[in-house]
């Protein structure tokens, strides 16, 4: 939006005065919905304030979603808006309402087309999607100098790779938010206690784990699919409405987009959101999400391994499959307060496939069924298999022995137990 709009009927104004540079398509579906795009200075969406008010908490297998074009001649980079609605939230989430627990809806403004994005998005089960050759373009991840320092990925709840979507990553500043701690608000804890949040979000008992308020319910997400930057998301909670519409917050609600450090994006046209913004209208009771968008410069060099450096948070850089062309940075999955933290906190488990792991006197799991409830772990692979290890970790779905009993050390590649020699 301009500078000057920073009321609400200069916001909607918009629709009227600047009708001329508006392209608008008339949306059908499950809500009026209709979509905008201001040249290359904005897009947002324009639905019934009343409608999104009034949708309701239901089952995870309630969810649904609706895609719509977006007009073409533009120039932004987007093709449709994927918008999707969860009635019960999705992980990270405790039972208690806390996390992204609550109902909400994705709006997701991708790059590539619908056909693109449901083919490569794609996993052999799901959740969570194990990394394999079928999900190989959901992990295979942009150059860090398109993505954004404030953007990580997080491994709980068996990481965020969804098909038909492809890998989430979350706003650093929500951090609290989706990090499991105790009751009485320590954390990390070992065993993860994303796992008890999970049991809890299936419906089973207190097991005293909980995820911060997402307050006031609004986040921006990055996704990323077949290497590239592919959707620029507004992630908002119904009762993020209901704040706006009752005063709670400020109309219209401005934030920030996690901006790239040096203003590169692998989308074309570059354009890349400045802000987030919803606005709501009393008057015509009208609701609208959107972005404004500025000008990047294109990333069209490909990654060598020569820009892969700790300052890019790259850890390794990958060569391709045909040689030494077009290597790829492997970015550090999180980065908090300058450090590297762990990809996966699973540990001390038994049988884990995908990461997701957890066995002890009362509990063994390794995979969610379609109402995220754990499942028993179908077979014993891994660390189970690895005499004399006392403590094992999962990375990627590969069993490492951190520790070992006795007179036993690790050996080179992580794999084993050997007997200590003696140095
Ligand atoms: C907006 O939605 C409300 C609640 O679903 C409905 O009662 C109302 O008729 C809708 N308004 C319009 C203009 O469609
Ligand atoms: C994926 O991997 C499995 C075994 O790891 C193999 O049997 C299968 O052919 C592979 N599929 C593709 C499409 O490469
Ligand atoms: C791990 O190291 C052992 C020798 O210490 C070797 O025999 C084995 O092949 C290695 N495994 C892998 C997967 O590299």
């Amino acid at each position: 939006m301009a500078a000057s709009c920073r009321t609400v009927a200069a916001l909607l104004c918009l629709a009227t005065a600047a009708l001329a540079k508006i392209e608008m398509s008339e949306l059908g579906g499950r809500m009026d919905v209709k979509l905008y795009v201001d040249g290359n200075k904005a897009i947002w969406i324009d639905m019934n304030a009343s409608a999104f008010g009034a949708l309701q908490p239901g089952a995870p297998t309630d969810e649904w979603d609706e895609t719509w074009a977006v007009p073409e001649n533009n120039d932004v980079p987007y093709n449709h808006v994927f918008a999707a609605y969860n009635p019960a939230g999705h992980p990270g989430y405790d039972g208690f309402g806390h996390g992204y627990g609550t109902p909400h809806m994705d709006i997701h403004f991708f790059s590539i087309s619908e056909e693109d994005r449901n083919s490569l998005a794609q996993c052999s089960s799901f959740p969570p999607c194990p990394v394999d050759n079928v999900s190989a373009a959901i992990f295979d991840y942009p150059s860090s100098r398109v993505l954004s320092d404030d953007f990580i990925l997080d491994s709980t709840f068996g990481g965020h790779a969804v098909p038909r979507h492809g890998m989430h990553w979350l706003p650093k500043s929500d951090y609290d938010v989706f990090t499991p701690r105790d009751i009485d608000d320590s954390w990390p804890a070992t065993p993860p206690r994303w796992l008890s949040c999970l049991t809890q979000a299936s419906g089973g008992s207190d097991e005293g784990c909980r995820l911060g308020l997402w307050y006031p319910g609004i986040s921006p997400i990055l996704i990323t699919l077949d290497g590239k930057t592919v959707a620029h998301e507004i992630m908002v909670s119904v009762d993020f409405f209901k704040r706006l519409r009752d005063g709670q917050i400020s109309n219209p609600y401005i934030q920030t987009f996690p901006q790239v450090a040096e203003g590169l994006t692998d989308m074309n046209p570059p354009m890349y959101p400045t802000n987030m913004w919803a606005v709501y209208d009393e008057a015509t009771d009208r609701l609208r999400f959107g972005m404004d968008l500025q000008r990047y410069k294109l990333f069209d060099c490909p990654c060598d391994c020569a820009s892969c450096d700790e300052e890019m948070q790259c850890t390794s850089c990958v060569l391709d499959t045909h040689g030494v062309k077009d290597g790829k940075c492997q970015r550090c999955p999180h980065k908090i307060d300058g450090y590297c933290m762990p990809n996966s906190y699973c540990m001390s488990a038994e049988g884990a496939l995908n990461g997701f792991c957890k066995t002890d006197s009362t509990f063994e799991a390794c995979e969610m069924d379609a109402f995220f409830k754990p499942v028993a772990c179908p077979l014993d692979l891994g660390c189970g298999v690895m005499p004399e290890c006392t403590e094992c970790r999962f990375y990627r779905g590969d069993a490492q022995c951190s520790a070992c009993d006795g007179s036993w050390i690790v050996n080179e590649n992580a794999t084993a137990c050997v007997a200590d020699v003696g140095s």
